[in-house]
């Protein structure tokens, strides 16, 4: 093998997908997806690659020191792309220190951990940290996010976020560790958890359940296929200049009241259902609290400088996404039992 990555989260939606591409496309790396296995983690998947001679599984917790600490020392890995986190925005308005604990404090435990393992070689080593565009705060008066919009979060994921990309880069600065940070717009496509708003409108069109539209579902996101995401992450963590911060978007700005609406038309369609059917559906529901009203990024520089866009346009992705969803109920229904329902009836009570 000719170098060993230490993939975390990789249970998840976005790191299920970083380390299938990886698993296949570098068969002379070894993989190690660390997990804890949260709710949002699932091993259903990654059933296609698990069997893979270059990947292994260990579930650990990042917020553990000594635990990331033996990591390091068993798999010697040289390179960390980083993507384990507390991910929903509405779960950080009702439990924060959930956020703090894991995206800060469990950042911090392993970058000590890589740090101390590293013991200041640097030569062949990279940590990746992957981040969001909602450090950067909302838009609302047209304009984009560049590499250096200055940081106003806004909510506690955003704020655990944004702290934990600062302290990637004091990394950087004061002990010279070798960093690359990507900030991402909002992604979308299969293995989803469906308390992201794509997965959970296709989960509620499919068991007739009302879709909560919060607010007047005027607020605006730039959707980015997952598959392209990670190929930005691979482009990154390959050609990325040390110290360099790379945002990645899908030039695809949605209302949200539109999306549900296409998302309607689609299932109408796809579930043989009279046009205008599934709208019905639509209720809107009390807004979340400080809702940031526009997300859009500039990703000129990934494109410039690192030749990477986007694969495929919206309509093609979200058509395949549907199609995922549909023909892997037994996933969606697995994912929603237990203790989903406790949250969804804690979210959206007897509106949803
Ligand atoms: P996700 O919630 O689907 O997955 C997170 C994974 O991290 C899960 O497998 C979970 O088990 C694991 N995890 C959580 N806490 C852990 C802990 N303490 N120790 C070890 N593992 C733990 O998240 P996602 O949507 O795939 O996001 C992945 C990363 O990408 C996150 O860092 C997120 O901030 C970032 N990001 C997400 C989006 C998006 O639209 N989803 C956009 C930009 C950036
Ligand atoms: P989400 O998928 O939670 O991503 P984020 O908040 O990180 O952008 O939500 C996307 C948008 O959809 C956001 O503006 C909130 C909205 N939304 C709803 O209107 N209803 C819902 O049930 C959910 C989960 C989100």
């Amino acid at each position: 093998m000719d170098r060993t990555l230490l993939i975390t989260g990789g249970a998840g939606f976005i790191g299920s997908h970083v380390v299938r591409l990886f698993v296949k496309k570098y068969p002379h790396y070894r993989i190690i997806n660390l997990d804890a296995l949260t709710y949002a983690g699932n091993l259903e998947n990654l059933r296609d690659a698990e069997h893979a001679p270059n990947y292994a599984f260990v579930r650990a917790d990042i917020r553990d020191a000594a635990a990331m600490a033996n990591v390091f020392a068993q798999h010697k890995p040289d390179g960390v792309i980083h993507l384990a986190a507390e991910s929903h925005v509405d779960r950080s308005i009702s439990d924060p220190m959930a956020f703090v604990e894991t995206n800060v404090t469990g950042t911090v435990h392993l970058l000590n951990a890589a740090r101390e393992a590293w013991k200041g070689v640097f030569d062949g080593k990279r940590f990746y940290h992957v981040s969001t565009d909602e450090v950067y705060g909302s838009l609302h008066d047209g304009g984009f996010f560049t590499e250096s919009t200055p940081y106003d979060p806004q909510s506690p994921y955003s704020a655990s976020k944004a702290a934990s990309d600062h302290f990637v880069r004091a990394y950087g600065n004061t002990y010279k560790l070798p960093f690359v940070i990507s900030n991402c717009s909002n992604n979308y496509g299969s293995h989803q958890f469906p308390e992201k708003l794509i997965p959970l409108m296709i989960h509620n069109l499919r068991t007739g359940k009302p879709l909560p539209v919060y607010g007047k579902g005027e607020n605006v996101r730039d959707w980015l296929w997952v598959e392209d995401h990670s190929r930005a992450i691979d482009v990154i963590f390959h050609q990325g200049l040390n110290g360099e911060t790379y945002n990645i978007g899908g030039h695809n700005e949605w209302k949200n009241i539109d999306l549900v609406q296409l998302l309607c038309a689609i299932m109408d369609r796809k579930l043989g259902r009279a046009p205008g059917e599934s709208a019905k559906q639509i209720t809107y529901v009390t807004d979340r609290a400080g809702h940031d009203l526009r997300y859009a990024i500039d990703a000129s520089k990934i494109a410039r400088e690192l030749g990477w866009k986007p694969g495929i346009t919206f309509e093609q992705g979200l058509e395949q996404t549907v199609d995922w969803y549909l023909a892997n109920d037994p996933w969606l229904q697995a994912v929603t039992s237990g203790a989903y329902r406790d949250y969804y009836a804690a979210q959206y009570g007897d509106r949803g």
